[in-house]
């Protein structure tokens, strides 16, 4: 209540300033009349302080809480938006309007937007997504290759193309929150969110995540650095909501903690993120959502971030020894400002309604967390246009100019481990080409493409059998995949890989060729391909290292392609050498799954190894 009065102290002072001397150094205009002083918030010639500070002072408890609540679209609607006065709406993995185009996108965006906007002070919504590897809930988007493969590759001026190309993309269809980059240190390969990481190496992750953050949001589109924290160091066993690892507990001190972990924190707030999603894990048996000591005093406090502390999907729920109501208070005061309630949205506002009637979150607190939100609105001119700022799209859709930069991010992931010289290959050879991961978009994407835990629905894309054949087509070279010809071939390209999946339904604990997420046809293609007693290359699609030692011997190349996402022909274009190899592991890559995390001993290819040619 006091910081609330000051405010109005120093406004009325300023305006008394205005007056008499004409006060203001800045290019922003400042307050002068009180008919101005009525539409400030609404004049974008204010500086985003003023603006706040004015619309604060104007907002009761009811449109105050609205704003610290964020809906799942499935369970809320525009009218409701309007009632609650709701702060944001949001789409989990595969929740998409029934006309999945970008059309259909701004259209359900403009129905949530005109509730907010027939509320009495019209504050708008912001709309969040998961567009993890490009735009990836939004049929035929431009995929990108997952974080590991990006680690790979490792280059800052790709994460600026694909932050452009992500952020084009996501204005084309009136998005303008997006929850990446996950900026995980990955220690245990076990983990089924491995793959979102970029490297077991923190500075990679710090250089690849601010390149990233900083473009997407020069875009007016707001970035998350999630999850917070130390959600890549989980151990094994330890996991939650029935999974092995993932939402699990680390114990750790807080020298390293602050060294591996909150680095890449650090260096995100530097780059002015917008946004923190916390991590349903723990640190020392503590849940993250409601530590108090990590999100405000760390946080907030010794890192300085100022942008606002979101939750994840129903995070608080796993607050232990609490109900739903005591949950949301310990969240708040632990310094969470808005909550991603996707089913109980109406029970987290009447949950803040009684605490705050019963002093249990002080009016402080929730203009502070307000005030977080209303910045970034504010900020990325939502108050202006809740759609984004459409002059921002250069390129189209999905467009080729869009794929092409997928494709340079795929070349330059790829790395190769193996190679006796069968590589490059020839565009005159004859090249058969089998394997279950060959011909299917959908394994290429992975995990958060259209669905959740991934799709093999249909989204534009090339598979790396088609680029093969795209390829050779052009150069008189044949592409056989009919196993009976295959006794012509000079060579067979065995694509092997894994399912795909997201978050702990990735958890795997074995890690082979044919058991845990392995795709079931692996072990076939390269027995078939043996007894053909040719040159076998071998490349695998996969979020994660298997292990291979066993067959490493019987493959003259070995290419790990991570998930490349949609642009399948930049690896027919690496392994013609039509370009040379870049990627180096971000990761270690081990022997055998049983020596878990990785021990010196149990080394196969050390982090930064990668072939050229
Ligand atoms: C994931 C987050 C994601 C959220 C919204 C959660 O289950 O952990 O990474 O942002 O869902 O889809
Ligand atoms: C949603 C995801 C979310 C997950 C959490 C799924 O149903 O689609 O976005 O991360 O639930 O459990």
């Amino acid at each position: 209540m006091k910081g609330y009065k000051r405010d109005i102290l120093s406004l009325l002072l300023c305006v008394f300033l205005v007056l008499t001397t004409g006060c203001g150094g800045s290019d922003k205009k400042t307050v002068n009349t009180s008919v101005e002083e009525n539409q400030i918030y609404k004049d974008n010639t204010y500086s985003t302080e003023d603006r706040v500070k004015d619309l604060l002072s104007k907002m009761n408890v009811d449109e105050k809480i609205g704003q610290m609540v964020q809906a799942e679209r499935v369970n809320i609607t525009p009218e409701e938006v309007r009632k609650y006065y709701i702060g944001s709406v949001f789409s989990g993995g595969g929740s998409t309007p029934k006309d999945n185009s970008p059309k259909g996108w701004i259209e359900m965006i403009k129905q949530y937007q005109q509730g907010a906007a027939n509320t009495r002070l019209g504050i708008p919504i912001i709309y969040g997504v998961d567009a993890v590897h490009g735009h990836n809930l939004v049929k035929d988007a431009v995929i990108f290759p997952h974080n590991i493969g990006l680690g790979a590759a490792n280059n800052t001026e790709l994460m600026k193309k694909i932050a452009s190309v992500t952020a084009e993309e996501m204005l084309a269809t009136g998005v303008t929150y997006n929850f990446a980059p996950c900026v995980a240190v990955t220690k245990d390969l076990r983990w089924g969110r491995y793959y979102e990481g970029y490297s077991e190496k923190v500075d990679i992750v710090k250089n690849l995540s601010s390149a990233y953050i900083n473009q997407l949001q020069t875009y007016n589109v707001a970035a998350t650095a999630k999850h917070y924290i130390a959600d890549g160091a989980t151990e094994w066993g330890t996991g939650d909501n029935g999974y092995k690892i993932d939402q699990g507990n680390v114990e750790i001190d807080e020298d390293k903690l602050f060294k591996e972990e909150l680095a890449p924190y650090d260096e995100a707030v530097k780059s002015g993120v917008k946004s923190i999603m916390v991590s349903f894990s723990s640190v020392n048996g503590i849940k993250n959502h409601s530590n108090k000591y990590l999100i405000t005093e760390v946080l907030k406090g010794k890192l300085g971030f100022k942008g606002f502390v979101i939750t994840d999907w129903e995070g608080i729920h796993q607050i232990p020894d609490a109900e739903f109501e005591e949950q949301v208070v310990i969240a708040v005061n632990a310094g969470i400002d808005m909550l991603m309630e996707p089913n109980k949205w109406k029970d987290a506002v009447s949950a803040l309604k009684k605490a705050v009637n019963n002093g249990k979150i002080t009016m402080e607190r929730i203009d502070d967390a307000v005030a977080r939100i209303l910045t970034v609105k504010f900020d990325l001119g939502l108050f202006e246009n809740g759609l984004g700022d459409e002059k921002l799209i250069r390129n189209g859709f999905g467009s080729k100019e869009h794929r092409e930069v997928a494709k340079e991010a795929v070349r330059e992931s790829l790395v190769l481990l193996k190679n006796d010289g069968v590589l490059p290959l020839k565009k005159s050879q004859k090249i058969y080409v089998t394997g279950p991961a060959a011909d299917s978009v959908g394994l290429q994407c992975g995990g958060w493409t259209i669905d959740w835990q991934g799709n093999m629905r249909q989204t534009s894309g090339t598979t790396i059998l088609k680029g093969f054949k795209n390829i050779a087509e052009k150069h008189g070279g044949t592409i056989i995949t009919d196993i009976e010809k295959a006794k012509d071939a000079d060579v067979a390209v065995v694509v092997i890989g894994e399912e795909s999946y997201a978050e702990g339904q990735g958890d795997d604990g074995s890690l082979g060729l044919d058991n845990g997420m392995a795709l079931k046809g692996n072990i076939e293609a390269l027995e078939e391909a043996k007894k053909l007693n040719k040159p076998i290359v071998t490349i695998m699609v996969s979020g994660r290292p298997r292990i291979v030692t066993e067959y490493l011997k019987d493959w003259n190349a070995f290419v790990e392609a991570w998930l490349p996402g949609t642009e399948g022909e930049a690896l027919a274009e690496v392994l013609y050498g039509d370009y040379n190899f870049k990627g180096t592991l971000p990761v270690t890559w081990p022997k055998n799954s049983h020596n878990l995390p990785i021990k010196e001993e149990n080394i196969l290819f050390p982090i930064g190894y990668g072939l050229k040619y």
